[in-house]
C-alpha cells in the first residue's frame, strides 16, 4: 500500500499512529543533525522529520531533491514548533522508512504559489504548473462547477446526449477546423463550432430536454476569454417559449451562485440590446457599477466648438469622485483613449467641482450653464469627472465603452467577488457586413425572428427585425447565448436566402435540417453557456486559460506537445493532401 493517509489530513488527533504517506518533496531543510522534509500531494503538505537516532535514514534524506517522489513510513508526533498556517501544522512524521519511488530533475521553475516561472515556461511544463496550488485549485474549482451544473440539469429532467465531432461545417461566425478524410479523397469533416444543428435534430427526435458538456472548436483570433477549443454547456428544449428558457437557465446560474458562493439573487435584470447599446455602448455591459452613457449630442452642438459640431455622436460618462484628478492623470487617460487599440482622436473633460462649479477643457465654448446641462445628462454629481468622446455613433460607443471599463478597473469598481448577471434580449436578427456586402445572422441562421417582426423580413432594410435571441451576461462577460429556433422549412429557407444562400446551396448545406423540419419538428429553443468563461468568472477572473488543464497559448499553440505540427509525407499522401509552398 502506497499510503494510509494523504498529506493533508493528519492532525493532533493522529498523534501516536503509524502512518504511510506518499508524495512529492516540496522542500528539504537540512539542519545538520536534523532534517525536515515537506512532503506534498494534492491534499496538502506534511512535515517529515529525520534525526541522528537513525543515521542511515538521515543520510538517505540528505540525498532527496525537490520534486522527488517518495514514500515515508513513521509515527505521527507533536511538533516542537507548530505551524498555525497549515492544517497539518501541529504534527510531523518521525520517519522510520523512506523509499524513493522516483527521482526528479530540478524543475525549471519553483513549485510555489508565487513562482519564478514565466507564462511560456509554465505552459511548456504544464504538468509541473498543475502541481502549484493556484492552478490545481482552479482545476478542482472547475470540476466542482461542472458537477453542480450536471446535477442541476439532470434534476430538471435534461438528458445528456453526445453528438459527433466529425461533422460538416455549421456556421457560427468563426472559421472551421477541418479534418481530411482518408477514405474519401478531397473530402473533409469539420469539427463542430457547436452542436447546434444536432441538438435541433434531437428535438425533432423527441428528446425534449437535451444537455451536453461538450467541446467546441473555432478557428478565430484568440483573446483572454477565447480558446480555439473550449467547452460549452449546451442545452435545448422543445415546446418552450423564450420565457421558459430564460427561467430555466436563470435557475441554473442562481443555483451555481448559491452553491459556490452562497449568494442569492432574486431575479436577473433584463435589458434590450438597444438599451444596452445606448446606455453602455456594448451588448455585454458590466452593471456592477454605474457610469451610464449620457448623450450630449444635442446639448454640445452649435456652440462654436468645431470638433463637436461635425460629429454624429457626442457621448459622455461621469467618473465618480474623479474631479480632483490632476492634469497629468487626465493626460494619461487621454493618451489611453488615443492608443491605436481604442483609436479616439481626443477627449474632452469636465470637472464638476465639489462647490458646484465646472472646469473643463472646453471652457472657451461652453458656459457654466451649458456644462450644468452636461452634468444632468450624464448624471454627474459634484466631485465627478465627466469624460466625453465624439465621432460616428458606433465607433464612439465602442470607444467610450472601453473607457468606461478602464475607469472602473482603475477605480476598483470591478469587484471579483460581486456578481451582476444580466439578460440582454431582443437582439437584431441580422447585421450588415460591409466586407462581404451581405447580411449575417447576428446569432446564427437558425434563430427565429420575433413573430411580431417576421413580416418585416420582406422590407428593404430587414436589420430592424428583432430576433428571439438572448445572451446571459455576467460581470461584463457574455457567458451564454441562445435563441428560439426556426422550426418551419419555408421560414428556414427564407432566412438562408436572406443570408445570401441560393436555394441550391441552402439545400446542399442544410438540407438535412430542413428535411427534418418536414417530419414534425416541435417548436424549440435553447442556449449554450461557455463553461470556461462561466467557471473563470465564478472564480473571480476573466482569463479562461487558467481554468483549462492544457490550454493553447495566444498563438493557438500547445507549446507542451508542440502542436500544430507537420505530418509525414506518408500521412499526407494517405490523406490525399499536398502542401503548397508559399509563392515567392
Ligand atoms: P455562441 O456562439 O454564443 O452560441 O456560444 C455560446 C457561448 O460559448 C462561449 N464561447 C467561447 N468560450 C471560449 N472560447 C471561445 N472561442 C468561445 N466562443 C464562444 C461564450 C458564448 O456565450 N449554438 C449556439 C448556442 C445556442 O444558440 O444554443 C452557440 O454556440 O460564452
Amino acid at each position: 500500500m502506497y499510503r494510509t493517509h494523504t498529506c493533508g489530513e493528519l492532525n493532533a488527533e493522529h498523534i501516536g499512529q503509524e502512518v504511510t504517506l506518499s508524495g512529492w518533496v516540496q522542500k528539504v531543510r537540512d539542519l545538520g543533525s536534523v532534517i525536515f522534509v515537506d512532503l506534498r500531494d494534492r491534499y496538502g503538505i506534511t512535515q517529515l522529520s529525520f534525526n541522528e537516532e537513525n543515521k542511515e535514514l538521515l543520510e538517505q534524506a540528505r540525498k532527496l531533491g525537490r520534486e522527488f517522489v517518495v514514500q515515508a513510513k513513521g509515527k505521527v508526533i507533536e511538533r516542537a514548533s507548530k505551524n498555525k498556517k497549515i492544517p497539518t501544522g501541529d504534527i510531523e512524521i518521525l520517519v522510520d522508512e523512506l523509499n524513493i519511488l522516483n527521482e526528479a530533475k530540478t524543475p525549471p521553475f519553483t513549485i510555489e504559489d508565487q513562482t519564478d516561472g514565466g507564462e511560456e515556461l509554465r505552459m511548456k511544463y504544464r504538468y509541473l504548473d498543475i502541481r502549484r496550488n493556484p492552478v490545481k485549485e482552479k482545476l478542482i474549482f472547475r470540476s466542482k462547477v461542472t458537477q453542480a451544473v450536471r446535477n442541476y440539469l439532470t434534476d430538471q429532467g435534461f438528458i445528456d446526449v453526445e453528438t459527433p465531432y466529425l461533422i460538416k461545417s455549421t456556421p457560427e461566425g468563426a472559421r472551421d477546423f477541418v479534418v481530411p478524410s482518408r477514405m474519401h479523397p478531397g473530402h473533409f469533416y469539420a469539427l463542430p463550432q457547436s452542436p447546434q444543428t444536432f441538438k435541433q435534430l434531437l428535438m425533432v427526435g423527441g428528446m425534449d430536454k437535451y444537455m451536453q458538456i461538450v467541446k467546441c472548436f473555432r478557428d478565430e483570433d484568440l483573446r483572454a476569454d477565447r480558446q480555439p477549443e473550449f467547452t460549452q454547456i449546451d442545452c435545448e428544449m422543445a415546446f418552450v417559449e423564450q420565457e421558459d428558457i430564460l427561467n430555466t437557465f436563470e435557475g441554473l446560474v442562481k443555483h451555481l451562485l448559491k452553491e459556490i458562493h452562497g449568494i442569492e439573487i432574486e431575479k436577473f435584470p433584463r435589458m434590450s440590446y438597444d438599451e444596452a447599446m445606448r446606455k453602455y455602448g456594448n451588448d455585454k455591459p458590466d452593471i456592477r457599477f454605474g457610469m451610464e452613457f449620457g448623450d450630449l449630442t444635442e446639448a454640445a452642438k452649435g456652440k462654436g466648438f468645431n470638433v463637436f459640431d461635425q460629429q454624429e455622436a457626442i457621448l459622455g460618462i461621469a467618473v465618480p469622485g474623479a474631479a480632483n484628478y490632476t492634469r497629468k492623470q487626465i493626460d494619461k487617460i487621454t493618451d489611453w483613449v488615443k492608443r491605436p487599440q481604442i483609436g479616439a482622436k481626443g477627449m474632452v473633460y469636465v470637472k464638476y467641482n465639489e462647490d458646484g462649479s465646472f472646469k473643463s477643457s472646453v471652457d472657451k465654448f461652453y458656459t457654466q450653464e451649458d456644462l450644468k446641462k452636461w452634468a444632468e445628462i450624464t448624471n454627474a454629481k459634484p466631485g465627478d469627472l465627466i469624460l466625453v468622446l465624439s465621432g460616428d455613433l458606433d465607433t464612439t460607443r465602442t470607444q467610450l465603452s472601453a473607457l468606461r471599463m478602464e475607469m472602473a478597473e482603475q477605480l476598483g469598481l470591478r469587484k471579483p467577488d460581486e456578481f451582476a448577471p444580466l439578460w440582454v434580449v431582443d437582439f437584431p436578427l441580422l447585421e450588415w457586413d460591409e466586407e462581404t456586402k451581405r447580411y449575417h445572422a447576428m446569432h446564427h441562421p437558425f434563430t427565429a425572428p420575433k413573430p411580431e417582426d417576421a413580416h418585416l423580413l420582406d422590407t428593404k432594410d430587414p436589420r430592424i427585425v428583432r430576433a428571439n435571441a438572448y445572451d446571459l451576461v455576467l460581470n461584463g462577460n457574455e457567458i451564454g447565448g441562445g435563441s428560439i429556433r426556426i422550426h418551419d422549412k419555408q421560414m428556414q429557407a427564407k432566412m438562408l436566402n436572406l443570408l445570401g444562400f441560393s436555394d441550391e446551396e441552402a439545400q446542399k448545406q442544410f438540407g438535412f435540417l430542413m428535411n427534418a423540419f418536414e417530419y414534425g419538428a416541435p417548436p424549440h429553443g435553447g442556449l449554450a453557456f461557455g463553461l470556461d468563461r462561466l467557471v473563470a468568472i465564478l472564480g473571480g477572473q476573466e482569463t479562461i486559460r487558467d481554468y483549462i488543464a492544457f490550454p493553447k497559448n495566444n498563438a493557438g499553440r500547445d507549446v507542451m506537445i508542440d502542436a500544430p505540427d507537420t505530418i509525414s509525407q506518408e500521412q499526407l499522401e494517405e490523406l490525399h493532401l499536398q502542401i503548397i509552398k508559399d509563392k515567392e
